[in-house]
């Protein structure tokens, strides 16, 4: 059991968060440092829009970093980058990160970042991400980070809506079959917004162009290299802000083809960060934490970045992937090497380690002792995956459920205050703070076992999403008009007698490839943009290894003569160019028509089920039942 936490039953503990929010939140807050203490815990007086600790003034790189170095921590790991990929190595102890934000703090407030500002970073994963993170949070300003599989188009797109003066990036990241140059996409995304970025900060790594001068040239911006400014710089002191104040915006993909700039606050960060790592992940100070993901995703932004270091514990920033760098003992070299307690992963990293390494042979060839646990989320844990880790491993394998707008878990298996039986498929019970309910489409609450909406008790509890990034109206529309006074998660599951929560998918058009989650609409629009494409249906199959992965079906324009083969590249290559690698979009057919409702709506879904080899059912307001009889035999060839 963790020592922050009492021995007071995780039912108890849950109950009292719903029953006295104020009470109970309030006292989460207790064990942080304020520089003003709030005397409220939510603000409901602009519901549904909800605020949290909202007289409470501090700021979170001051709980992250200097009040362990005040209390005379300042030797212990703070950080470790583990790459695999340049074979490099090197830890960052407390006293040390706190020097090295201060200083990048002190070059951005030198090129005029201050206190509400935006920057943007496009940052493979290096040391230097999470310090420029840290480095906007210490000034007051707001990071949004761009995964780095996204191409320039997809950055402009954030530079338009976020509005930030700078971005801070690299020359460079690395996949293993190549390295991708960043700073030609970083110029081309800066020209091509229409929101004009002053500065551009760039962190010169070995083995790349070194092509500031060529990219510099192609835009207006001033272009700095990050060792220069930060020697130079004047190092800078933590900002209080409001704990509502902006932490960062973190964008996500909706149903439509643009991105929701989603948008968290320092004071409900801090606080609901630090009750969630040591009750869900069994992290305190003195253990080392690693979550396998990327500083690009919100798993990243939480548990890569805040949260082991607002408990003084050590995080491990890994550059490389889960097998190929060099092999699927990756991650036991590295539980190994740094001692690690808990290690945090997404369904599909697992899958690929089996793929691999069905025997999980490498994971005799490390010393994994001190693993306690190992984590996932970012999809469900299917059943057979996580009996086969488990057995590897010999520790409890643990899902827990949650999105880009939650920041943390809702649902999961508290095992640093109590460890519940493990049901297989099921993420376990709400988290703190989250008061959930499976609904049926009118909005009413469905009985223990039965499949629907997964919908959250108004308010969100503090650390989640209190808006869209100068959208409040979208935000609404998006997320809160569906069932009043509730969030819609946009999940569909059902919860058990015992209160076990059951994710079972998407109710949307959003899926989810490889742990990452993509925009079916985002990708139609960039194949439509093909000059043959009279109309398209980009759907999610089922896929062994990456859970879902997209496909098309087209209806060529009449007359158009390419072979599909050819149609197959040139828009592989498009939405590469337009969306990103990311959206691993490999996989296209040709068909006659497409199935619509007399409306002109496509029917996706029940094309889903087809694929899918589920029972589908074709709603009576079909235009035309023949069309599907004519897609099936291509819909169940699973392309
Ligand atoms: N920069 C540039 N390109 C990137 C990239 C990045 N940061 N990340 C991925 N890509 C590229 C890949 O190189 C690949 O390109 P390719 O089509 O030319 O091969 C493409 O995007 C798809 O990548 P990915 O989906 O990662 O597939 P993969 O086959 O390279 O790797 C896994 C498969 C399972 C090993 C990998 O997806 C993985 O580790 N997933 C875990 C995801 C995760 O942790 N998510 C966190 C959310 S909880
Ligand atoms: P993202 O915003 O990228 O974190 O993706 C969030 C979505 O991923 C959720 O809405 C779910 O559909 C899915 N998801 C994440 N974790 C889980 C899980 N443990 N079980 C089931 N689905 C999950």
């Amino acid at each position: 059991m963790s020592p922050s936490h009492s021995s007071t039953s995780y039912r108890e503990i849950h109950r009292r968060s719903i029953t006295e929010p104020q009470d109970f939140w309030l006292e989460a807050a207790s064990g942080l440092e304020w520089e003003t203490f709030p005397t409220t815990a939510v603000d409901d007086s602009a519901a549904p829009l909800y605020r949290w600790f909202t007289d409470g003034t501090l700021n979170i790189t001051r709980n992250a970093l200097d009040r362990h170095v005040d209390a005379g921590h300042g030797d212990r790991t703070a950080l470790i980058y583990d790459s695999a990929v340049t074979e490099n190595s090197r830890s960052y102890s407390y006293a040390e990160l706190l020097k090295e934000v201060s200083a990048a703090a002190g070059a951005l407030k030198g090129l005029g970042v201050g206190s509400g500002d935006r920057v943007l970073l496009y940052m493979p994963m290096i040391p230097q991400a999470v310090i420029a993170m840290l480095a906007c949070a210490r000034l007051g300003a707001v990071h949004s980070v761009v995964f780095g599989g996204f191409a320039a188009k997809e950055i402009a797109a954030r530079i338009d809506d976020a509005a930030p003066d700078t971005v801070i990036t690299a020359t460079g990241g690395i996949e293993p079959s190549r390295r991708i140059e960043y700073l030609p996409k970083v110029a081309e995304a800066v020209q091509r917004a229409q929101h004009k970025v002053r500065d551009v900060v760039v962190v010169h790594r070995e083995g790349f162009a070194n092509s500031v001068e060529q990219a510099s040239e192609q835009t207006q911006a001033q272009w700095h290299a990050w060792d220069t400014v930060t020697t130079q710089a004047e190092p800078a002191g933590a900002v209080s802000v409001k704990a509502t104040h902006p932490l960062y915006v973190l964008y996500t993909s909706g149903t439509t083809g643009k991105p929701k700039g989603v948008v968290r606050d320092q004071g409900g960060t801090a606080v609901a960060l630090s009750w969630s790592v040591p009750a869900i992940f069994d992290i305190g100070p003195g253990q080392t934490m690693l979550t396998a993901s990327d500083v690009g995703w919100v798993v990243g932004h939480s548990y890569i970045v805040y949260a082991p270091l607002l408990a003084g514990a050590t995080s491990v920033l890994y550059e490389g992937k889960p097998i190929g760098t060099p092999d699927a003992g990756a991650f036991w070299r590295m539980v190994q090497q740094h001692r690690i307690t808990s290690l945090f992963t997404a369904p599909t990293a697992l899958r690929a380690i089996r793929k691999a390494d069905p025997g999980a042979s490498a994971v005799a060839d490390y010393d994994i002792s001190s693993l306690k646990y190992l984590f996932s989320a970012g999809e469900r844990l299917d059943p057979e995956t996580q009996r086969w880790i488990g057995q590897a491993l010999n520790v409890p394998v643990i899902d827990n459920w949650w999105q880009t707008e939650t920041g943390w878990p809702i649902a999961a298996n508290p095992v640093g205050i109590e460890q519940l039986p493990v049901k297989e498929g099921s993420a376990t019970l709400p988290m703190v703070g989250y008061d959930i309910s499976v609904l049926d489409p009118l909005g009413e609450p469905l009985p223990a076992g039965q499949e629907g909406n997964i919908a959250i008790k108004l308010p969100l509890p503090p650390g989640t999403l209190y808006s869209l990034w100068g959208d409040d109206a979208r935000y609404i529309e998006s997320y809160l008009s569906a069932f009043d006074g509730y969030y819609t998660t946009g999940d569909s599951g059902y919860i058990d007698q015992d209160g076990y929560i059951f994710v079972m998918g998407r109710t949307d058009d959003v899926i989810n490839v490889s742990g990452h989650r993509l925009s079916t609409g985002e990708i139609e629009a960039a194949v439509a943009e093909h000059p043959a494409v009279a109309e398209c249906a980009v759907i999610g199959l089922a896929d062994e290894l990456k859970g879902q992965r997209p496909a098309g079906f087209l209806v060529l324009k009449t007359g158009v003569d390419i072979t599909e083969d050819q149609l197959r590249q040139e828009l592989v290559a498009h939405v590469r160019s337009s969306i990103g690698p990311v959206a691993d979009f490999k996989e296209v057919a040709v068909v006659q028509a497409l199935p619509k409702t007399r409306s002109g709506k496509i029917l996706r879904k029940t094309m889903r089920q087809i694929a899918d080899g589920k029972d589908y059912t074709v709603p009576s307001t079909i235009e035309d039942a023949g069309v599907i009889e004519d897609l099936l035999p291509v819909l169940r060839r699973n392309l």
